[in-house]
């Protein structure tokens, strides 16, 4: 299982909104939105989706989202790869925590023009 910090210069790149209470439709447009309960039994499999993001990304040769990865406490659960003209910004994984307490679900998004974003879910698994 990799580790998100093990690559300092992926983290350089990491665009994060000008002013989080009021964000641009540029920022709207990345920024990734997780969707999943609050609160999780352990050892259950709950669904967390991803999309990118609270405004659609467009999905053109040209200008498309790359890939969706998703992260529980800094430990990767998945990436998906995605092909514009077939796919939409979004998907969805399952996923089963074994721990009890907060887990900082987190997913990452690479546009091919407009680079890293990412974005946080707090849940409690208990
Ligand atoms: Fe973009």
């Amino acid at each position: 299982m990799g580790k998100i910090m093990e690559d300092k210069n992926f983290f350089d790149g990491m665009n994060h909104p000008a002013n989080a209470e009021d964000l641009t439709d540029a920022e709207k447009k990345h920024i990734p939105v997780i969707s999943s309960s609050d609160s999780v039994k352990p050892g259950e499999p709950f669904e967390v989706s991803v999309t990118v993001g609270s405004i659609p990304h467009v999905m053109e040769p040209a200008h498309h989202i790359q890939w969706i990865e998703l992260y529980a406490n800094e430990e990767i659960l998945g990436k998906v790869s995605l092909t514009p003209g077939f796919t939409k910004a979004t998907t969805t994984l399952t996923v089963v925590m074994e721990t009890t307490g907060i887990i900082t679900l987190k997913a990452i998004e690479r546009c091919n023009v407009h680079g890293l974003w990412e974005n946080t879910k707090r849940i409690i698994a208990g």
